[in-house]
């Protein structure tokens, strides 16, 4: 039995499993359950909803005037996750084809992230929540009782996405897709994708969600009992 209200941080690349496992993980425990990626993607949506893909020079000074025009939002059930954007409930817009072009380049700015950093920070204050994201455990909340970083190969996270049928139309473009968001992701200057100190890595190219969630679960009783 885990009994306390703990902070658990699941980080990686697109496709690597984070959102069935956290939220599997969530339910388990009875807590909470935060997808930092749609509060990037919801802001991304915001902006595109203000001309974002009319904008082809100074982008980024585009982006940073206009994003305090966007609020964005979540209610936490792990059961019925919700995304909000200026108090409306954003579905599968944010996992569309033009968000998804365009999350990298808004996310590796620093006036994003600040902002997005402190409401990530308030919604986990309370403890007993699972957060995903790229990087929960190294920047956004260190702290965490338990940290874990998922990948997979590259060809797996791409077949994965593009059974999801949400983000391209053949498997090739999702591959490239996802191979480009890696590499701004990682490189990026401000919280690149990272393996957080005291992170397990689970590689989950080929296990199954049951055989992730069970590897996880045990770490974290063993960290939470310990
Ligand atoms: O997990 P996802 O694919 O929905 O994330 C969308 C984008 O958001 C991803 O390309 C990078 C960004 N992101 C981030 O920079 N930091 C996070 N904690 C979560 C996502």
């Amino acid at each position: 039995m885990v009994a306390m209200e703990p902070v658990v941080t699941i980080d990686g690349p697109s496709g690597a499993g984070k959102s069935s496992v956290a939220r599997v993980l969530a339910k388990r425990g009875g807590w909470r359950y935060l997808d930092t990626g749609s509060l990037y993607r919801a802001l991304t949506l915001g902006l595109l909803s203000r001309g974002l893909a009319q904008v082809s020079n100074q982008r980024a000074e585009w982006i940073c005037a206009n994003v305090a025009a966007i609020r964005v939002g979540a209610d936490l059930s792990a059961h019925d996750p919700k995304t909000f954007c200026n108090g409306a409930e954003v579905g599968h817009e944010i996992r569309g084809e033009a968000v998804t072009r365009n999350v990298s380049e808004v996310s590796a700015l620093p006036c994003v992230r600040s902002g997005l950093l402190l409401l990530q920070r308030e919604l986990i204050a309370l403890g007993g929540i699972v957060v995903e994201g790229r990087d929960i455990g190294s920047v956004v909340w260190p702290q965490a009782a338990a940290k874990f970083y998922l990948t997979a190969d590259l060809k797996a996270r791409a077949q994965r996405r593009y059974a999801e049928g949400s983000t391209g139309i053949d498997i090739n473009s999702v591959e490239g897709s996802i191979a480009e968001r890696d590499q701004v992701d990682s490189t990026r200057v401000h919280s690149p994708l990272t393996i957080a100190e005291g992170a397990m890595i689970v590689d989950t190219t080929e296990l199954t969600l049951e055989q992730v969630v069970e590897r996880i679960w045990d770490e974290i009783e063993r960290k939470l009992l310990s």
